[in-house]
């Protein structure tokens, strides 16, 4: 995490959802942390004390039943999907300040803390519940009738009768009403304003705010059988993660100092941010969040990406082939914030070229590069007086303006737009620099001509300097690159109060040049949409038959164990190879054995013995079914090395692709021991 060192400024306090641990991530989820990553690193650099709050929401009916699926309980299953949350975000650099998960003791303490304040001014009653509730949206649904489908997704509902705790929200209706009219920048954008507005109007029904049918949750104070309604306990993140309900004075001096904060979500949840929340602040007579803002879903194929719609795009894919930047950039150039955006790989590559790899690159690497060659790699004088032109003066002006126009459109939430701004300076210069040949001012060693070569790096670099802090937030990888390139130490310092033209520093030394935005051709779509294809999850209806799968080996049905081809490979205590079936190097050389590393594991549904794995194996990541569940807890395998043959025939398990196999010892009660290795091995390596 780049963090500048300096006095705490003002506090500024950023949120994104706490996402549910029934679903991995994926560039949905990663959308929205972006965005919040993008204003917190922006906000530092405006000298603020930036707390920038993420984590997940792992508790309710929906995750319960996923665990159950799984064979595993609620709690490892949120152990294991939390992590795979987390490691992303640090694997995409994302700089959270905390990551706040709903079974800390922390939180449960605070969410009970917050239920009670709310009880204790008599919000909160007993009563019974009976009606329909969407699971996959944790949402009482007003629909008549059982299996009713909700309005929200369209699933079929399920019906509650159950004795609940009610909140009172039917009283919050005017004081809401009034609020939100009296702060018009308390819900952005405008459309999602008038959409709660009209949903308040409509008439607020008392909300239950707990749960008894089932166990995994917070349980309501004063009334164990009960557990807290998740949304509500989901909500409560945003003030137990600073200290709310905290004993600790520290924690409560966090509280007072960050509180309130600005929430930024995904339209589905309005309702819940911009009515729920609010209305149990008030409740609670605490304050109202600063701001709900709200954006727009990210498409794949037209329809909202989802896990249940089978149709997503892991942030990992586009890591590993283009850097973490150039997702950033596609997210928050490409798609107008609050509007719907359509994703895919040749848009993706497009942008990356055409304003990264072509604009920007190419403006860095041909400014640097001439003055290293023209000026032994320092920054040129640019003379005032001598040999200066209007074209100079065109890009100062122009880069005066794009600072104060960045500021105001990406400050307003309109990203797209700011980056088009830091663009249009881009393409100036680069024209700038066609229509001034300073390549051939070079050719000439007069005394004016140097001065004019002088002036026009000098302006080019002074131009890339000012873009690069603009766009940091946005390009921290990349940018960080170029400022070390101009020799300028550490970006993450630069105070954006400060930034106006003339802060190059002339006869600064330029560090080493690389290239940083080296340009993607076809092949890294195809690379890409292979991984993901390697990912996704198996047909349905594809499923083959198991067959008796051999304990402790796996997964290849019908074969003895000493063959078990697809999942867990083994070799036999019981079978040495006889003289006869002896093989020639040749033939043990067609095997194709690699060091993988196991990245993520879960247990197969309705298969004792199997897990699936995500197995890192250097060049890929290949997903692999083996059959050693009963040995080992799919979270103990997460990071652990295992030899893989690589070049076996993909094989589907249970409807599930193998793409490869796991090597493993037999034991004679036919169990199955993983080969490891005593020494450090690098992923990917050939065992031979
Ligand atoms: N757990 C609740 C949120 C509780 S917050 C107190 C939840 N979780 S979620 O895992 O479903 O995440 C939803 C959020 O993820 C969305 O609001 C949005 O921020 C992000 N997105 C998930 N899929 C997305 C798209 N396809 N497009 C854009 N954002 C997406 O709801």
């Amino acid at each position: 995490m780049d963090k500048p060192q300096k006095k705490p400024g003002e506090p500024f306090f950023i949120t994104t959802p706490i996402y549910y641990v029934n679903a991995r991530p994926h560039i949905g989820h990663a959308y929205t942390t972006i965005v919040c990553d993008a204003i917190a690193r922006r906000q530092r650099m405006l000298g603020k004390d930036v707390l920038f709050l993420t984590g997940t929401d792992e508790h309710g009916q929906k995750i319960e039943r996923s665990a159950s699926a799984a064979g595993t309980t609620p709690q490892k299953f949120a152990d294991q999907v939390s992590s795979t949350f987390r490691a992303l975000w640090d694997q995409m650099g994302i700089s959270y300040d905390r990551f706040i998960r709903t079974t800390d003791p922390v939180h449960q303490r605070g969410v009970q803390a917050l239920f009670k304040a709310i009880q204790d001014k008599g919000f909160i009653y007993k009563g019974k519940y009976t009606g329909q509730y969407c699971v996959f949206d944790e949402l009482y649904v007003d629909a008549v009738g059982p299996g009713a489908p909700c309005p929200e997704c369209g699933r079929p509902t399920e019906t509650v009768s159950e004795e609940n705790y009610y909140f009172k929200l039917s009283a919050f209706a005017d004081k809401l009403l009034a609020y939100i009219d009296e702060n018009p920048d308390f819900i952005r954008p405008e459309t999602r304003r008038n959409e709660v507005v009209a949903f308040i109007k409509s008439g607020l029904r008392d909300l239950s705010v707990s749960r008894s049918s089932f166990k995994w949750g917070i349980p309501v104070p004063g009334g164990p059988k009960h557990v807290i309604y998740v949304w509500m306990d989901a909500l409560s993140n945003y003030i137990t993660a600073i200290g709310y309900g905290s004993p600790d004075a520290k924690d409560q001096q966090r509280y007072e100092r960050f509180w309130p904060g600005t929430h930024m979500i995904g339209k589905e949840i309005v309702r819940f941010h911009c009515v729920y929340w609010p209305a149990f602040l008030l409740a609670a007579e605490l304050p109202l969040p600063k701001a709900i803002v709200a954006h727009g879903w990210l498409l794949f194929e037209e329809s909202k990406m989802s896990k249940s719609r089978g149709n997503i795009v892991r942030a990992e894919t586009i890591s590993e082939v283009l850097g973490n930047d150039a997702l950033r950039y596609f997210l928050m150039r490409e798609i107008v914030f609050g509007q719907d955006g359509s994703f895919s790989f040749d848009a993706l590559v497009q942008r990356y070229n055409a304003d990264l790899a072509n604009d920007l690159g190419n403006l860095a690497s041909r400014t640097l590069t001439m003055i290293g060659k023209y000026f032994n790699s320092q920054v040129p004088y640019p003379s005032k007086s001598m040999s200066h032109t209007k074209s100079d003066d065109v890009i100062v002006k122009l880069a005066g303006e794009v600072i104060t126009t960045y500021g105001k459109l990406f400050d307003d939430y309109q990203f797209s737009r700011a980056l088009e701004s830091a663009s249009s300076l881009v393409g100036a210069v680069n024209k700038y620099i066609v229509e001034n040949e300073p390549w051939a001012v070079a050719e000439k060693q007069d005394e004016e001509s140097r001065a004019r070569l002088g002036t026009i790096l000098y302006t080019s670099a002074e131009a890339l300097r000012i873009v690069t802090a603009l766009v940091h937030p946005v390009l921290p990888d990349s940018t960080k690159k170029i400022w070390k390139q101009l020799g300028l130490g550490d970006i993450a310092n630069v105070d954006l109060r400060d930034l106006k033209w003339g802060g190059l520093p002339v006869g600064n030394k330029l560090g080493p040049i690389e290239g940083v935005f080296p340009r993607a051709d076809k092949s890294a779509i195809e690379r890409m949409q292979k991984m993901e294809e390697q990912n996704a999850p198996a047909a349905v209806g594809a499923e083959e038959k198991p067959k008796e799968i051999p304990a402790g080996t796996g997964a290849q049905a019908g074969q003895p164990a000493t063959q078990a081809a697809g999942g867990a490979t083994t070799s036999t205590v019981a079978a040495p190879a006889s003289a006869n079936n002896q093989i020639t190097i040749d033939d043990f050389t067609k095997v194709e054995l690699r060091v993988g590393q196991v990245k993520t594991a879960e247990k197969v549904k309705n298969a004792d013995k199997l897990l699936k794995l995500e197995v890192d194996i250097g060049t890929e990541i290949r997903q692999i079914v083996a059959g050693i569940a009963e040995v080992y807890p799919p979270e103990n395998l997460i990071g652990r090395k295992v030899v893989i043959v690589a070049n076996l025939a993909p094989r589907k398990l249970r409807g599930i692709e193998s793409q490869g196999m796991i090597v493993a010892a037999s034991l004679a009660d036919g169990k199955p021991v993983l080969a490891s290795f005593l020494e450090e091995v690098p992923v990917g390596a050939r065992l031979k």
